[in-house]
């Protein structure tokens, strides 16, 4: 059997079962935005595309009409087969050898995730051993490979993920301009919540003033920020590995100054798992918030080890949302395991993961709904940790 046969053996599974590469990505592309806007900001920010607008209110049938002309341009045409070929051609430009680590990565993620919820039994049957064979042999391949290079397992998952934003970043930010950045109103409120929770933790006794939006994509939730009281705008920095994704942020959000101190938001285009917080004086907040982004990162526990390494002690707190929900995830996971490697966490395994970092210094302070849950269709997903003691 040929090496490519071999890589497509367990995309061909999951191929049967209905998810081709294509749809996994639209899939995932399709969900899980932050949003932000409400109506009573309404200023105009001019950005290099004259009919940007971060304002909150929708464009004008005019403006809307020349994005989305200028956003087919910048897509050729079709914005999902453009973004699908940015997505292939920045796989095509990666060394050879990230590209060969990347695909068997790939592959072995994704049987791995299909037999995870197998019984013993259930996989004998279903999986040939030949398959598992092949897999395995895949896996030395890739183990030898990133030893050689000394490339890491998070360092292959952002790759997929650095690459996927990017392809979509001019198009989510076009498109989020277009309805004025806003959700649907049930979706909105969920965020808003999560952004007056992280707002309130500037204000209190201890407070420096400061909130972290990791993986910030374009900024959506920055205008839901200032909404619920950030007014100072170097109170805010966002962060994200997308550079594209950045640009899009410092473009529409990136001009506000504080008038006292003069100094601006602050957004890095980094890994936030390996960014250097000393640099540039931001390196404690009073609350680092994930607006359907924890899922996006390559290891949940070690992103909210290093959230709380961030915090201030005496109530810092840690805000994890996902307006459409645990379910949503899931749903993305078993869709797209190479993209979303795990579902977000559930109240009791927040209770083990706290149990088992106890020198976080962090406790549970609102339970996240289970997935399916009758909460969950309700509230979505709302996780909030508070650091309280003095660590
Ligand atoms: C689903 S988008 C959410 C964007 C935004 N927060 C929102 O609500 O619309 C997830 C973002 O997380 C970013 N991301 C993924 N891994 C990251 C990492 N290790 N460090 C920083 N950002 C990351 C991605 O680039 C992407 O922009």
């Amino acid at each position: 059997m040929s090496p490519s046969c071999i890589i497509n053996q367990p995309t061909a599974f999951l191929t049967r079962c209905g998810a081709s590469d294509r749809q996994l990505f639209k899939l995932h592309l399709s969900g899980g935005f932050g949003g932000g806007g409400s109506s009573n900001a309404n200023k105009k920010v001019s950005g290099k595309g004259s009919q940007k607008s971060s304002s909150g209110k929708k464009m004008n049938p005019r403006d809307a009409r020349r994005a989305n002309e200028q956003l087919a341009e910048r897509y050729g045409g079709d914005v999902r087969r453009g973004t699908q070929e940015r997505i292939l051609s920045s796989l095509e430009s990666l060394d050879p050898h990230v590209r060969e680590a990347a695909e068997l990565y790939k592959v072995i993620t994704k049987f791995d995730a299909l037999v995870a919820p197998m019984t013993p039994a259930d996989r004998n049957r279903l999986i040939p051993p030949i398959q598992s064979q092949m897999v395995d042999d895949e896996r030395k391949k890739l183990q030898t490979i990133m030893e050689e290079h000394n490339i890491s397992e998070r360092e292959l998952h952002n790759v997929y993920q650095r690459i996927t934003w990017d392809a979509s970043a001019d198009a989510k930010a076009i498109q989020a301009d277009i309805v004025g950045n806003a959700m649907k109103p049930e979706l909105q409120g969920r965020v808003t919540k999560a952004c007056e929770i992280a707002v309130q933790a500037t204000r209190s006794e201890f407070a420096l003033g400061k909130v972290l939006d990791v993986g910030c994509g374009h900024g959506a939730i920055v205008r839901s920020l200032v909404d619920a009281g950030l007014s100072e705008p170097d109170m805010y920095m966002g962060i994200d590995l997308s550079q594209i994704m950045i640009n899009n942020a410092v473009d529409r959000y990136g001009s506000a100054r504080n008038g006292r101190t003069g100094k601006g938001r602050h957004f890095v285009a980094d890994d936030f798992l390996t960014h250097d917080f000393g640099a540039g004086g931001m390196s404690v907040f009073d609350s680092v918030i994930f607006c359907s982004a924890l899922h996006d990162l390559p290891d949940v526990e070690a992103s909210i080890g290093r959230a709380a390494s961030l915090l201030r002690s005496n109530g810092g707190k840690v805000v994890i949302v996902h307006a459409q929900g645990a379910e949503h995830v899931l749903e993305q996971h078993r869709a797209n395991p190479v993209m979303v490697k795990r579902g977000l966490p559930t109240s009791k395994e927040w209770a083990d993961i706290l149990k088992k970092h106890n020198e976080w210094g962090l406790a549970l302070e609102y339970d996240p709904a289970d997935p399916k849950s009758a909460r969950d269709m309700k509230e979505g997903y709302l996780a909030v940790l508070t650091k309280d003691s003095d660590r």
